[in-house]
C-alpha cells in the first residue's frame, strides 16, 4: 500500500496549512493510502537550525520522508515564497531527499497576488530535491477557510474543497498510475481514469502494483 507523508510548513499553533493537508491526508487514506502528518513546528527548532539530524527526532522525520513514496508538502505563503519553517526541515534533507517520490504542493495565502509562488519558488526546490513528479498543487486562499465555533479548527467553502479534491486526485492517480500497470493508463482516457484512481480502493487490479502484488 503506497504511502502518503504530509509535510506542513506554518509555525501556527492553528493553521490553514495544516488544515489543508490533514483534509488531502483524509481524502487519500479513505482511498487507501497509508497516510502520516509531520508538522516542521513541532520538530526541535534549534537542533533542526543547526542542522543537527542526529536529534532522534528530526532522524525520524527523515526517515518518514525517505520511506514515503508520495509527499504533501504544505506551506503559507511568506513574503511571496515558501515559509522559512518549511525551508529548515527541506535544508536538512539529503540533497536528493525526494527522489522517486511523487509531490503534491500546497500553498495558502492571503492574497491572491501570489498565486504563482508555488511554481516560482516551491517547484524548483522540490525539483532540485529529486522528486520524480511534482503534480499540480492547490493555493487555497485565506477566505477560503471556514472556522468552527472553537476558532482552532477550519473546513474548507465549497470551491476550494473542490479544487483541493481536484489537486489530491491528481496526486493518487500519479502514485496509483506508479503503481499500476502501466498498459492500464490509457483505458477510458485520463478523466476515466482519474475517476477511478479517486474512487476505487487501491486493491483495484487498476491500481495494484505489479511487482508486490
Ligand atoms: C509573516 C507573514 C507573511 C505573509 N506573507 C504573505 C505573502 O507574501 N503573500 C500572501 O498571499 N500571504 C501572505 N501571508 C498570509 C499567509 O500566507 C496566510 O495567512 C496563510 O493562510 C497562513 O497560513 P497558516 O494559517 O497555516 O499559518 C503572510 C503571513 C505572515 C504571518
Amino acid at each position: 500500500m503506497p504511502t502518503v507523508l504530509a509535510i506542513s510548513g506554518s509555525p501556527s499553533g492553528t493553521s490553514r496549512t495544516v488544515a489543508a493537508a490533514e483534509s488531502a491526508l483524509d481524502r487519500l487514506e479513505v482511498l487507501g493510502f497509508a497516510v502520516r502528518h509531520l508538522a516542521v513546528r513541532d520538530l526541535p527548532a534549534a537542533d533542526l537550525l543547526a542542522g543537527k539530524t542526529s536529534n532522534p527526532e528530526i532522524r525520524r522525520a527523515l526517515d518518514e520522508i525517505a520511506a514515503a513514496d508520495g509527499v504533501i508538502v504544505a506551506t503559507p505563503i511568506y513574503k511571496a515564497s515558501y515559509s522559512g519553517v518549511l525551508k529548515a526541515l527541506l535544508d536538512v534533507l539529503p540533497q536528493r531527499g525526494l527522489a522517486g517520490k511523487t509531490v503534491l504542493p500546497l500553498a495558502t495565502g492571503g492574497s491572491l497576488a501570489h498565486l504563482l509562488a508555488v511554481d516560482y519558488a516551491l517547484r524548483p526546490v522540490l525539483t532540485s530535491l529529486g522528486a520524480r513528479h511534482v503534480v499540480e498543487g492547490a493555493f487555497l486562499l485565506d477566505s477560503a477557510f471556514v472556522s468552527d465555533a472553537t476558532g482552532i479548527r477550519y473546513t474548507l467553502a465549497p470551491d476550494a474543497d473542490l479544487r483541493l479534491d481536484d489537486a489530491v486526485g491528481g496526486f493518487a492517480m500519479a502514485l496509483g498510475m506508479m503503481y499500476g500497470p502501466r498498459h492500464e493508463v490509457g483505458r477510458g482516457g485520463l478523466a476515466a481514469h482519474r475517476r477511478h484512481a479517486l474512487f476505487a480502493p487501491l486493491d483495484d487490479p487498476m491500481l495494484r502494483d505489479p511487482v508486490r502484488g
